[in-house]
């Protein structure tokens, strides 16, 4: 794994004759042509972006694809969350259809985690499923939704309820792109990249609470981090790829997340990244009551949070909050209970992460009315 920040580091996802590469490094963007090369069967691409993305970074990716010679035409469409739904899907599906796109052709999806969903599964359903490629620009989407082939989108019922499995080809993580990300994108993404180390690594957590203040200068321990936390990924998905058991691992934190996201509207007030953060602490608090770990667990959990600046608490979150039985109600709709019961991911310590199936309410209600409480 380079800690010299100035190679390439190569991440396998074995899944048989679905396996591919996440390769992650600095300049894979000005790269992206060489690296996409091999996997053409003409000299043709399409690309997806949003207009964010495609204003920053999309003349960069252009420049590449045509100095290897190889034609590239993109569609943008809005960035945010909105834009992962029936209408942006079905105009990518006949975008996509009108440029020809065939079978042996490559799909690319150029942006955080809102294009790698939506694009994905517009490839999953294409023709009965073209190859696609992920180019992530997000620091959550290079350290998460890239990786997995979970590809889909939200309707008026609930997030991610329609979608897909379809593994992309190749993973392509530009660190060097996360340097245009605005701070609080960065921070939210951290909440995933921190995930990693609570659920599974503890010695990533002891190099976190080191090193990540640092991150956002300092590509060398960036590209460490983003390694790192991709190679925890591929192994689980590689292992459980269809979340049967140990991918439910990756929602540590989730559960509190997903119903504070519906309480704050899935907006500006609440990241989903900055949730995850706030559901792992709370999740290690839950814990730490049932006497599953020591006090110190959560009290690390939140101080390494606090240093790097994130939101840690619920009381970080600005404006009012539903009550703490509104809450868990928000959690039942979440979609994965298992037949009406509430499904917790967590953790004996530290990097000792589980699945829960049977925590008693009264617990959960009581964490949530004190971290509400301390909000007033
Ligand atoms: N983001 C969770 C998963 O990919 O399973």
């Amino acid at each position: 794994m380079a800690m010299d920040g100035a190679s390439i580091d190569v991440v396998p996802v074995e899944l048989g004759t679905r396996s591919y590469e996440v390769r992650i490094g600095q300049g894979l963007l000005a790269r992206a042509a060489t690296e996409i090369a091999p996997l053409l069967r003409r000299r043709k691409v399409a690309v997806i972006t949003d207009d964010t993305v495609a204003a920053t970074h999309l003349m960069e990716l252009a420049r590449a694809f045509e100095m290897a010679g190889i034609t590239l035409t993109a569609l943008t469409i809005p960035p945010g969350e909105q834009s992962k739904g029936w209408p942006q899907l079905a105009r990518c599906v006949e975008w996509l259809l009108e440029q020809k796109v065939e079978r042996r052709d490559v799909v690319v999806a150029f942006g955080g985690g809102v294009v790698g969903d939506l694009v994905g599964f517009a490839s999953a359903i294409l023709r009965r499923g073209v190859r696609f490629v992920q180019i992530p620009t997000t620091l959550l989407a290079q350290v998460d939704s890239s990786v997995g082939g979970k590809t889909g989108i939200n309707t008026a019922q609930g997030k991610n309820l329609v979608g897909a499995f379809h593994q992309p080809s190749l993973v392509l993580a530009d660190i060097d792109v996360l340097e245009t990300l605005p701070a609080r994108d960065f921070l939210a993404g951290y909440g995933e990249v921190v995930k990693y180390g609570l659920l599974g690594d503890a010695a990533f957590f002891d190099w976190l609470e080191v090193n990540g203040p640092d991150l956002a200068r300092d590509p060398a321990k960036r590209q460490y981090a983003v390694t790192r936390s991709v190679q925890m990924k591929a192994g689980i998905v590689s292992r459980d790829e269809t979340e049967e058991g140990e991918r439910a691992l990756l929602n540590l934190g989730h559960t509190f997340c997903h119903a504070l996201e519906k309480a704050t509207g899935y907006g500006d007030r609440l990241l989903h990244g900055e949730g995850v953060a706030i559901g792992c602490a709370l999740a290690f608090e839950v814990s730490q009551r049932l006497g599953l770990c020591s006090q110190e667990a959560p009290s690390r959990v939140r101080a390494h949070l606090r240093a790097m600046g994130t939101k840690v608490d619920i009381a970080d979150i600005h404006g009012s909050l539903p009550s703490a039985e509104a809450l868990l109600a928000l959690m039942g709709q979440d979609k994965k209970v298992v037949d009406g019961k509430l499904r917790f991911i967590l953790a004996r310590g530290i990097g000792e992460a589980f699945v829960a199936d049977d925590v008693p309410h009264d617990v959960v209600l009581g964490v949530l009315t004190e971290a509400l409480a301390a909000k007033r």
